[in-house]
């Protein structure tokens, strides 16, 4: 019977943390892209207290600190101590006086009721075994008329199409089901809009964005590292030809330029 492959917050933080060099730098950076767009949407005001939630290598908190400068402060919070560090890295790299850092679970927020004027959170939600918890720790320390803003992948696509289709189908000749609990990855503008309604947020606005990327070579699809938190729990034996196999059906895909990849996410905002 294949073993199934469950992402707990365990190893959701050791394979972060594994690859922390990597994410979002080899290869096109998709989620920097996403970060400032959404920051862009966003338009935080002077002065603006922002909490960033999973915030990753900050591909939302570096824009939004940008912008706001010394007028404003963006905290951002993330599972992965090795994450923070390359965020804590760009931070000292740019000169940025006006970011925390703190390792957090997005479950458990460790802030005070209605702390932050704007609670961001991209491409992570489906990652929180208790989403429902996370959702309502952001609206606990989102101050009563601030805002939240999500990023989610878009049910219309599969994420990183073609690169997911094919993991998946693969991975399910060599592992079985796999899994990331307990929910989907992707969602429907009304699913999102609804959770945010659930947990207390009103006037929810919606709005989609494809985006296509091109890696330029299969290293870089590798080093790709939602695959490495798919294989997570794979031995060596499984991984050599299951590399060799993923590499084989994905080449033909491949254009002059390179493997075209689209991403299509679901931008949502809600007022507390
Ligand atoms: C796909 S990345 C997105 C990171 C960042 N928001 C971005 O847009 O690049 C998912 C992030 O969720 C973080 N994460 C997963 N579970 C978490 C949890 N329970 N609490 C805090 N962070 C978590 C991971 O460490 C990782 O940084």
């Amino acid at each position: 019977m294949p073993e199934m492959i469950v992402a707990t917050k365990q190893n959701i933080e050791k394979v972060f943390d594994d690859n922390a060099k990597a994410y979002d730098r080899v290869g096109p950076a998709i989620y920097q892209h996403f970060g400032s767009r959404l920051v862009d949407w966003l338009s935080p005001e002077p002065g603006t207290k922002m909490l960033d939630i999973a915030t990753g290598k900050g591909a939302v908190l570096l824009p939004a600190a940008r912008l706001l400068k010394s007028n404003g402060h963006v905290t951002g919070i993330d599972l992965s101590a090795g994450l923070l560090q390359e965020a804590d890295h760009s931070v000292h790299q740019e000169g940025l006086t006006n970011i925390t850092l703190r390792k957090m679970d997005a479950e458990h927020l460790e802030f005070p009721d209605e702390t932050f004027d704007c609670v961001t959170c991209a491409f992570s939600l489906f990652f929180f075994p208790h989403m429902e918890d996370a959702l309502n720790e952001m609206y606990r320390v989102c101050k009563l008329g601030g805002r939240v803003a999500v990023t989610v992948f878009d049910q219309a696509l599969p994420p990183f199409d073609p690169i997911f289709p094919v993991m998946l189908q693969q991975l399910g000749t060599y592992q079985g089901e796999v899994r990331i609990p307990p929910h989907g990855m992707s969602f429907t503008p009304e699913e999102i809009e609804t959770l945010l309604r659930q947990h207390g947020f009103h006037s929810i606005m919606t709005h989609g964005e494809k985006e296509d990327f091109i890696y330029t070579n299969e290293k870089d699809v590798w080093a790709f590292l939602p695959l490495r938190l798919m294989l997570f729990g794979t031995d060596e034996t499984t991984h050599a030809p299951f590399k060799h196999e993923f590499l084989t059906k994905l080449r033909p895909l491949f254009g002059p330029d390179g493997l075209h990849v689209s991403v299509a996410a679901i931008y949502a905002m809600g007022q507390r």
